[in-house]
């Protein structure tokens, strides 16, 4: 396994749109075990999305297991994710591999469900809510070339500098 680079603002690659991912094969499973582990070796990584370290296909990992009282799936390994349904909008605090320096606050819908493909390209479906649900949508945003800042009410009022990575 090997951690990735991982893109960061101003690169333009960022706001590509990413292609789905149609061969379901041993290549396209060690790669997504080495986004995984570049997921985990970031700080406070709880989701990635492959074409932050340049492979602009559409998937996306989250794991927010490690946050204390989140109802969660564990790992979601998601291929070609599709968001089905929304329900609710809440403000929250989010940040970004690609975005070290700062984070935003974001309205996101507080309930999801999605279909997506497993690494075997088999359907999976999820019912996703609260900060699973926001990871989520922050993940597959990335896959059309959208950043949280994109989704910034206010640039002057919900974008924070960091004190330090956490
Ligand atoms: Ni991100």
């Amino acid at each position: 396994m090997a951690i990735l680079d991982i893109l960061k603002v101003p690169d333009p690659r960022l706001k590509q749109v990413s292609e789905p991912v149609s061969r379901f094969d041993d290549e396209l499973r060690r790669f997504a075990a080495d986004l995984e582990e570049t997921m985990r070796a970031g700080p406070g990584g709880v989701g990635i999305a492959a074409p932050q370290v340049g492979r602009f296909q559409r998937i996306v990992i989250v794991d927010v297991s490690s946050r204390p009282n989140t109802p969660n799936h564990g790992l979601m390994v998601l291929v070609n994710p599709e968001i089905t349904a929304w329900e609710g909008l809440k403000v929250g605090r989010e940040g970004c591999l690609s975005v070290p320096d700062y984070t935003g606050n974001v309205i996101r819908a507080t309930r999801i469900e999605l279909t997506a493909r497993d690494l075997d390209g088999n359907p999976v479906e999820y019912e996703c809510v609260d900060f699973e649900a926001r990871a989520v949508q922050h993940e597959i945003d990335h896959l059309d070339g959208l950043l949280f800042l994109d989704r910034l009410v206010s640039k002057r009022n919900d974008l924070f500098r960091r004190k330090r990575y956490k």
